[in-house]
């Protein structure tokens, strides 16, 4: 589906919705004083220090900086993304997401109806993966092909695995009872049309492992052939719900038996996945049939801390690995860790938990590699030998080590590689080639990064934070209020200038739908920090408290300039213009000291 959704329309999800409401569901909140606490769902810690505010719908956590509105509180707690949290709070409203015609012509109809077609898809699909199970209990090849297997009845009944017959049309009939529920069907991967126009069954005498997405909803299948013939597994085609790249075979199951688990093993197949579930391993997912995008190792870290990737010891698993690690180096924050495990040549993690049993295979898990010993055990083994392997070691090194974002795992990877390389124990050459790479890298990762130190009240930010936290005072203001700080060329005015607007603009904005305006500009962490700067006398005066900022900010900004023009006149004297400026300055502030 295309266009953008209406900022209006988040702006009303937010007003709806209440935070503390919403977080009590899923973590127990306790009032103290103004706000609300608990301990943080983010972080490990004994004393509560995530604080939720009613009144700013707004939560942060001083321990580890967590922070962010409704929306963002969905997307890190129920490891969703952006279009998803919204879906779901409408979905709580019972209300429809609407979207922008950017480029599509459909009008609100359109859009509604093409809506409930998507929701159509998902009730079918459901139903589908249901006669799929069912069929299963009639088929007794089929059940002899699963414990053949060996998988218990309880561990199939657990992810839903079903069977489809042998049949060119048992979908079709069954499911396509009219011309719309065939298109919808075949738009869903599940029937396919050729060139004559004859419409059948995509999955036909398969096991069928039904694919969820994260809030347990049936969006595609992965189909198995009992026997020997090609392809062995069948998959579901991209389809409206189902996108490969952003979907792992078992999340859903894994959340279900734990929330927060404490490590993720990623494999390779749908049959890796449900025997080690089988064996109490119930925290594996697997990707399907793709490489591990960043997608999948995002959407991974915001369930968990730690990722294992098990992956065959030969070439090919080995190539997967690197790319996985390639595509996971701006994620490794510190409390982040990403692991290896090869399995021998001839296993998979299935063939391997059932010969090695769950606790030696587990024992295998606390035993991974860790991603810097891989890296430089790769990099070793490619580099060529002497000084000029030394040196592409360590700028490939460098370049790897520099996408991990500031922090004591980086650091460890830099001591590493000076201990790697024979340039004696001189760790002072790697930081020399370092800080030749850190700028670019250091402008990435700093975007991306909460900041936990305190930020240092200026007038400006100040004013900025005063306006983010009481959004209905700074509505109150006049033009005549504003106007004159609103012209100063300083850094940050046209910020303030924009803010200003906004609320006045929608008065009964609160902090959240303020930032959530701010979601996608380059500004918004920093804004986000401002929110919640404690730092602010919090009185009843908020009004008048703005106004004097505003009078420091330009009181400040006239003495520099007083300042600077008297200077530049002691120096060489000044243009008429400049002149007339300086003794309009110089009488300004006389007035406004009386
Ligand atoms: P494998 O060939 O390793 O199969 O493919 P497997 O998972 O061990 O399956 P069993 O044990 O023989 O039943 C690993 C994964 O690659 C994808 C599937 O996701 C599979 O689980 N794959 C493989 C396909 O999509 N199509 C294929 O034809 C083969
Ligand atoms: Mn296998």
């Amino acid at each position: 589906m295309s266009g953008r959704i209406p900022q209006s329309f988040i702006d009303d999800l937010l007003a709806r919705t209440d935070i503390v409401d919403l977080i009590d569901q899923r973590v127990k909140l306790k009032k103290a004083g103004k706000n609300y606490q608990a301990c943080c769902p983010f972080h490990n810690e004994k004393s509560p220090s995530f604080t939720v505010s009613h009144e700013k719908q707004f939560y942060h956590c001083f321990g580890c900086g967590a922070h962010g509105t409704v929306l963002g509180f969905l997307m890190e707690y129920d490891g969703l993304e952006f279009l998803d949290a919204i879906d779901e709070l409408a979905g709580m409203h019972g209300l429809t997401v609407p979207r922008e015609n950017s480029h599509s012509s459909q009008t609100p109809q359109q859009q509604a109806a093409a809506k409930a077609v998507r929701q159509d898809l998902y009730q079918q699909l459901t139903d589908i993966s249901r006669f799929y199970q069912h069929h299963l209990r009639q088929s007794n090849t089929a059940i002899q092909y699963l414990k053949n297997r060996g998988l218990s009845g309880e561990v199939v009944k657990r992810f839903n695995i079903g069977y489809v017959p042998d049949e060119w049309d048992s979908v079709k009939r069954q499911f396509a009872s009219n011309s719309e529920t065939e298109s919808q069907l075949i738009d869903g991967g599940m029937l396919i049309k050729n060139d004559n126009g004859r419409v059948y069954d995509r999955f036909r005498d398969r096991i069928m492992f039904p694919i969820h997405d994260r809030r347990g909803r049936v969006i595609g299948f992965g189909g198995r052939v009992l026997g020997d013939g090609t392809p062995k597994y069948l998959n579901s085609p991209e389809t409206p719900v189902f996108h490969k790249g952003r979907e792992l075979y078992g999340l859903y199951e894994v959340r279900q038996a734990q929330r927060s688990p404490e490590r993720i093993l990623i494999v390779e197949g749908y049959m890796d996945v449900v025997a080690l579930a089988q064996f109490g391993i119930d925290y594996a997912v697997a990707s399907l049939g793709t490489a591990t995008t960043p997608e999948h190792l995002q959407l991974l870290f915001r369930t968990t801390r730690e990722v294992i990737c098990c992956y065959d010891g030969d070439r090919a698993g080995r190539d997967a690995a690197w790319r996985a690690l390639e595509n996971a180096l701006p994620l490794l924050q510190d409390g982040r860790s990403l692991k290896f495990v090869f399995v021998p040549d001839g296993e998979d993690p299935d063939s391997l938990v059932r010969k090695l049993g769950a606790d030696d295979f587990s024992q295998l898990l606390d035993n991974a590699q860790d991603f810097g010993d891989f890296l430089f055990e790769r990099l070793s083994q490619e580099a060529m030998s002497g000084d000029a392997g030394q040196h592409e070691l360590a700028n490939q090194a460098a370049a790897a080590i520099v996408k991990v974002p500031e922090g004591f795992t980086r650091e460890g990877l830099i001591t590493q590689l000076s201990r790697q390389l024979n340039w004696g124990e001189n760790e002072r050459r790697v930081r020399e080639l370092f800080s030749r790479l850190q700028p670019e890298a250091k402008a990435a990762t700093e975007a991306a990064r909460p900041n936990k130190k305190k930020i240092k009240l200026t007038p400006i930010r100040r004013a900025i934070a005063l306006v983010l936290q009481y959004p209905a005072a700074a509505a109150r203001l006049s033009t005549t209020d504003t106007q004159e700080v609103a012209m100063l060329p300083l850094p940050g005015i046209d910020l303030l200038q924009t803010l200003l607007v906004q609320v006045q603009a929608q008065p009964s904005m609160t902090t959240a739908q303020l930032l959530e305006h701010w979601r996608d500009h380059s500004s918004g962490p920093a804004l986000a920090r401002l929110a919640m700067s404690d730092e602010l006398f919090a009185g009843d005066l908020i009004e008048q408290e703005l106004k004097d900022t505003f009078a420091v900010l330009i009181e400040d900004y006239f003495s520099s300039r007083i300042e600077a023009l008297q200077q530049k006149s002691s120096q060489g004297g000044l243009s008429t213009a400049e002149k007339q400026e300086l003794i309009l300055l110089l009488s300004e502030t006389k007035a406004s000291r009386h």
